[in-house]
């Protein structure tokens, strides 16, 4: 790429996660979701032989406890597939699975899930969906790679109702979407998916009282943040083995 030449929304992604990726902050990242990421596996009710996408995966490691839930079983071979943007996470994530027979990783852009429709029974997000650019393009991705009656779970530290969260928001380098619990709720229903709710995840881990944060104003507040706690967003893709209204193939 020429150095003037203007980047789009998505190498722009690309280009900020990858720095985050050579600073460590992909595998680093396990250490801040992994208690909200593991009570939504809970929800999520995985079972050997399902098929799984990890959406903005990073490094990998959540892809990797997938792996571990669905694999061998009574029901087949489960499948993990990680998708990112960033092609350095990609990289990690690769280098850290290679005893992983049932995980694949793929450079790709939630505005054009490198996969096939109807094909993943589950989906797990991690603080990965509010950067999307175009969230409804995304959503309409979503759709179309889950199987007729697969689970959608969107797991997000920043959105509106959580006030804290909103401390770091200008010192991303990237733009993001702040909505609300209610807003993505509509957003889910608009592109015709069925039993959305939500839920509030709170991290339970302990803050050391000499904790250093750069993110929040005061370690108060970065523990009022961990009380309000992630927003998990659920759904389902309804039995539709034709295109919903105003549905698009990207
Ligand atoms: C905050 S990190 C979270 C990574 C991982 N889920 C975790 O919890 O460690 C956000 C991830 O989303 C990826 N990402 C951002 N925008 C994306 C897009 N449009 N399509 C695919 N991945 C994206 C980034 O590259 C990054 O790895």
């Amino acid at each position: 790429m020429t150095a003037n030449k203007p980047q789009s929304p998505d190498e722009r992604l690309q280009h900020e996660f990858n720095r985050w990726a050579d600073d460590g902050e992909g595998a680093k990242m396990e250490r801040h979701h992994l208690d909200i990421t593991e009570k939504t596996m809970r929800r999520m009710d995985l079972r050997p032989g399902e098929r799984v996408l990890d959406l903005g995966c990073g490094s990998g490691w959540a892809t990797r406890l997938l792996a571990r839930m669905v694999g061998e079983g009574p029901q087949g071979f489960g499948q993990v597939v990680g998708v990112d943007i960033a092609d350095e996470m990609v990289r990690q994530a690769r280098a850290a699975s290679k005893e992983f027979d049932n995980v694949m990783f793929i450079v790709g852009s939630a505005a054009q899930i490198p996969w096939e429709e109807n094909f993943f029974d589950k989906v797990l997000s991690v603080e990965s969906f509010y950067y999307y650019p175009d969230q409804d393009r995304a959503l309409a991705e979503l759709f179309r790679v889950m199987a007729p009656h697969g689970r959608l779970f969107i797991l997000i530290n920043l959105y509106k109702d959580n006030p804290y969260a909103l401390q770091w928001v200008p010192k991303l380098k990237v733009p993001v979407h702040v909505r609300s619990a209610a807003e993505y709720v509509e957003l889910l229903k608009k592109h015709a998916f069925g039993n959305v709710e939500y839920a509030l995840i709170s991290d339970d881990t302990p803050t050391p009282d000499n904790y250093q944060t750069t993110s929040f104003h005061s370690l108060d507040d970065l523990k009022a943040f961990k009380r309000i706690g992630a927003l998990l967003l659920m759904a389902s893709k309804p039995d539709v083995r034709n295109p919903a209204p105003g549905y698009t193939i990207y």
